[in-house]
């Protein structure tokens, strides 16, 4: 089975830095598709050129947020959801351009600034219905995490949300069979969902139920994913550089 990695991402300047994170991983890991959706109007060059460089099997799509939905600077990160729509849009581009009856696989939402380990893809990729995994560094707590009662998944080990939430876990905690995705046409995030209910409601969208979900990762014991969150790149010494005399970085270097 293919892993069809749905990756939601946007121009700033740590950007590279993040997507050479996540392809270095992806590219030790057998039959991969990246499907990267730009937050944009226009395919960036450096996206373009950065995704043809990898060797690895991508498709380069684009949707843009609309600014009402958008998080400005000045906002708080938890006033609005982010990734939602390009998530969507990754599941419109699999509903297209695959068949069920030939295509067979896992689909799993990769945020641009977490940190995946290869492991993490072994585990996913025998996925029935939907296999689930701690994930760390999420929730103001060293990880979160499926709790089991006999293999089974009964509650979730989360302090955000644990008895409002259906599946009380982060978008990176779960993968879903391709043909589930596939044959619930409509299922989709919903943009108008408060914050941490995205993945519930997805889930929900699919007709999921607790008692489908697969334990991953040691019955749920080991983390291999982390909910990172790369610092914003800081280059106001760039406007000072000329006052002392030096030139600015060339802006024809690609960082
Ligand atoms: C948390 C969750 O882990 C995300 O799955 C969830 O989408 C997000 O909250 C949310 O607020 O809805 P967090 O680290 O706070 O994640 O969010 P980001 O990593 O900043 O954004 C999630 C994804 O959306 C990333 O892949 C990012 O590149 C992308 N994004 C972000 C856009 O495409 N456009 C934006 O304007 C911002
Ligand atoms: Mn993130």
């Amino acid at each position: 089975p293919t892993i069809y990695i749905i990756t939601p991402t946007y121009t700033r300047l740590v950007q590279k830095a993040e997507l050479t994170r996540l392809a270095t991983v992806f590219k030790s890991v057998p039959n991969i598709h990246w499907i990267v959706v730009e937050d944009a109007q226009v395919k960036s060059p450096l996206v373009t050129k950065f995704l043809r460089s990898t060797g690895l099997n991508t498709t380069h799509l684009l949707s843009v947020t609309p600014p009402e939905v958008k998080l400005k600077e000045q906002d708080p990160n938890w006033l609005k959801p982010r990734g939602v729509l390009q998530r969507n849009t990754g599941l419109s581009w699999l509903r297209a351009n695959l068949n069920a009856d030939y295509h067979h696989g896992v689909v799993y939402f990769a945020d641009d600034d977490n940190t995946y380990s290869t492991e993490l893809f072994h585990e996913m990729r025998h996925t029935k219905v939907v296999s689930v995994w701690p994930v760390g560094l999420v929730g103001k707590l060293r990880y979160e995490a499926p709790i089991l009662t006999n293999g089974k998944v009964t509650d979730w080990h989360t302090l955000w949300y644990r008895r409002e939430r259906k599946f009380a876990m982060d978008m990176a905690g779960f993968a879903v069979n391709l043909r589930l995705i596939l044959e619930n046409s409509l299922a989709k995030f919903d943009i108008t969902a408060k914050r941490g209910f995205q993945e519930t409601g997805l889930l929900q969208s699919l007709g999921v139920t607790l008692s489908d979900l697969e334990p991953k990762a040691k019955m749920c014991t080991e983390v291999l994913v982390w909910h990172t969150r790369t610092e914003p790149a800081v280059i106001k010494n760039e406007d000072k550089m000329p006052a002392n005399g030096y030139e600015q970085s060339d802006p024809n270097v690609e960082v």
